[in-house]
């Protein structure tokens, strides 16, 4: 059997083990201390937003940032519905509603009809979310120049769920810097990772205080243990940190690679208009997280078939996400689509393909080459 080929194995750079020994030697094992400080401020620098505080997950980020516009028992949420179930769950923590808002078709994102359209629906009844909490897609930023307007509008505050777009840009601006609250993964399988992390970002340093007060067990400045209020264990430690400092060295590097990734792709399906990528929208500059395909059913060929046949072939590939919308425990939730339900179709027919900054040209064209041959009726597809 031949090597595995994993979708988005972690891909470290040369510093982050020169973090974590300064971590090792100065005894700073523990959560908090210096890596901590300079990973929030480095995050911070390069979204271009005020301020950072580093969390111990994406998920606690959404979950912090809802909590902090005010969502409550009872309280509605907008939340894009192609997501990871990460985005919408801390809604359920506190108790609220999720309402699943549909993608458009040129970024895959939340779709501005179907935004406008649940705002329309929620005003007739005379009521209002708490938040948006908008998904910028496997790397590509949403439509923000639509979808803001929009939620400004009914004066509600945006949450930009930004996991999987750390070095993204929209028009020129970092993604994660667009709603009151931007949040990143340091998750095992995003564009960098510390092995497992979060961070939330912010022009509103006030909030962020608040945030980073709450994640570490809500405890008042006394010197006992003093709580008013219910805390949570959700900092960052000062090694994982160490790693994320290392990786954000090499972002860049990571970025331009998952491009050339994407970029061959592109050029191996060029001859097959059964397979088309995943379309990139001229408003912005995505970091090419996932290459993700839609197969056109028509040709005969599903995309079962192609994730069994390379399964096979022991190389890992994935579904699109299964909206939230469809999923069982999320079935009460309401949805309101773009003008057919697109993230429904683009589940049924999108493949997520390996796209490791590690992985090699060889190793791609491996993948290209059962991709094609599915097509092709053959076997193993020769070298395009
Ligand atoms: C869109 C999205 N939101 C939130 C998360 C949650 O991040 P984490 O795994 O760091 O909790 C992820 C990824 O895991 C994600 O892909």
């Amino acid at each position: 059997m031949q090597k595995r080929i994993y979708l988005s194995p972690p891909h470290m750079g040369s510093e982050e083990l020169n973090y974590i020994h300064e971590a090792f030697d100065s005894n700073w094992v523990a959560p908090l201390g210096p890596n901590v400080e300079t990973f929030e401020k480095e995050v911070a620098e390069y979204t271009g937003t005020k301020g950072a505080v580093a969390l111990s997950a994406g998920t606690a980020a959404i979950h912090l940032a809802l909590k902090y516009v005010g969502v409550a028992e009872g309280d509605y949420v907008f939340c894009s519905s192609l997501t990871f179930a990460a985005s919408c769950n801390p809604i359920v923590y506190e108790k609220a509603i999720p309402v699943f808002i549909d993608s458009e078709p040129d970024s895959w994102n939340m779709s501005p009809i179907a935004l406008e359209k649940a705002f329309e629906a929620f005003n007739k009844k005379n009521a209002r979310p708490k938040a948006v909490v908008i998904v910028d897609l496997y790397g590509q930023s949403a439509d923000m120049d639509k979808l803001l307007p929009i939620c400004k509008k009914y004066r509600v505050p945006v949450i930009e769920d930004s996991a999987e777009a750390l070095g993204s840009s929209y028009k020129g601006k970092a993604n994660g810097a667009f709603g009151q609250f931007g949040i990143f993964s340091f998750n095992g399988n995003k564009i960098i990772t510390t092995s497992g992390g979060g961070m939330v970002v912010s022009d509103d340093l006030d909030a962020l205080k608040k945030i980073k007060f709450w994640a570490t067990q809500a405890r008042e400045p006394y010197r006992h243990y003093e709580h008013k209020e219910i805390g949570y264990n959700y900092r960052m430690s000062n090694i994982v940190a160490g790693i994320g400092r290392g990786q954000l060295k090499v972002l860049k590097e990571r970025i331009k690679r998952k491009k050339e990734i994407y970029n061959n792709y592109k050029k191996a399906f060029y001859e097959y208009p059964q397979i088309k990528m995943m379309p990139i929208a001229d408003f912005g500059e995505p970091n090419y997280w996932l290459t993700v395909i839609t197969i056109d059913t028509s040709s005969g060929v599903e995309p079962e078939d192609i994730l069994l046949k390379l399964e096979e072939n022991n190389i890992e590939s994935r579904p699109v996400w299964k909206p939230m919308h469809l999923q069982p425990v999320f079935r009460d939730c309401e949805f309101f689509e773009h003008e057919e339900d697109i993230a429904a179709k683009l589940f049924e027919r999108g493949i997520c393909l390996p796209s490791g900054t590690a992985m090699t040209d060889e190793e791609q064209q491996r993948v290209i080459n059962i991709i094609v041959g599915c097509f092709n009726k053959k076997e193993l597809g020769k070298p395009i």
